[in-house]
């Protein structure tokens, strides 16, 4: 299939590794020009560096912490002013610490809420009103399964989350009229470094081993594995281009069949 992203202007936020990563690289070799951001600088121009020889895409780096309004602001108008406008926005960030209610503390609700929902926020006010101007856009948040099903141990997330859901239906209604699309897609349990932290983590905390967390997990997937990040960002790729142009105000889960629910 033919996604006609050539010379589109895509920006993808926290994407030095994982699924960030994965879904610039997929929209660079689509034909995009992408921007991407993190906080790490040698690891973000390694991963910017290593785009551009696998894609021959121009890849741009910005260090930003997705947390602050005026870094974020920053990072687009980056984009903007190399290429002129932009085209597609992908809202991701790190997640949350694992951890039960009573252990948590207000900073870390406050972390999280920045983390996970201002974030979101951040870009969608940075991309906004270039994209209406223009009356083509798509605006794509990551937040996780969670938003349809709670994932026992990651109560931050799963409280958090659902605010980017609420936000990215209310915009898909608001930006309609100006034909930017807004949509959710929701990872499953997928192999990136934050996978890894996880099952060290909730082995420790459960006194088990890394192999008893991902059987435990993949136990719950019907396609009995985990995810890898590229099945994740070909969906995402879709979703950018021309050919997805009557999808907005959707939330996708690409999980192997983990959410239990009917949608
Ligand atoms: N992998 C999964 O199975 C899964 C499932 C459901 C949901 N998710 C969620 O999807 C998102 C991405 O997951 P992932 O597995 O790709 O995570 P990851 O492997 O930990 O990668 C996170 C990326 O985000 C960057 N980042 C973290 N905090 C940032 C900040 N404040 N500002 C800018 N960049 C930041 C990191 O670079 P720096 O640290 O250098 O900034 C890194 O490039 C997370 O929110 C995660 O919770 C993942």
């Amino acid at each position: 299939m033919e996604l006609r992203l050539r010379d589109k202007v895509a920006v993808v936020a926290a994407a030095s590794q994982g699924l960030g990563r994965a879904i610039a690289e997929e929209l660079a070799a689509e034909g995009a020009r992408v921007a991407i951001c993190a906080r790490t600088v040698a690891k973000l121009e390694a991963a910017a560096e290593e785009i551009r020889r696998r894609t021959g895409a121009e890849v741009l780096a910005q260090p930003a912490d997705v947390r602050h309004a005026t870094d974020v602001e920053r990072f687009v108008n980056a984009a903007a002013e190399r290429w002129g406008t932009v085209h597609i926005a992908v809202a991701n960030a790190g997640g949350p610490p694992a951890k039960e209610f009573l252990a948590t503390t207000a900073d870390d609700w406050e972390q999280a809420v920045a983390l996970n929902l201002m974030s979101a926020v951040h870009l969608a006010r940075a991309v906004l009103p270039p994209m209406r101007r223009q009356r083509w856009g798509r605006l794509i948040f990551l937040p996780s399964v969670a938003v349809k099903q709670p994932i026992e141990g990651l109560l931050l997330s799963n409280a958090v989350r659902s605010g980017v859901a609420g936000l990215a239906k209310s915009l898909a209604n608001e930006c309609a009229p100006d034909n930017v699309l807004v949509n959710v897609v929701c990872p499953g349990y997928t192999r990136t470094e934050r996978l890894e932290e996880l099952m060290a983590t909730m082995a420790a905390q459960r006194g088990a081993s890394r192999d008893d967390i991902v059987c435990g997990w993949t136990e719950q997937i019907p396609l009995g594995r985990l995810g890898e990040p590229r099945e994740l960002a070909a969906l995402v790729a879709f979703l950018a281009s021309e050919r997805a142009s009557y999808i907005t105000g959707t939330a996708i889960a690409v999980d192997g069949g983990w959410v239990r629910s009917l949608f």
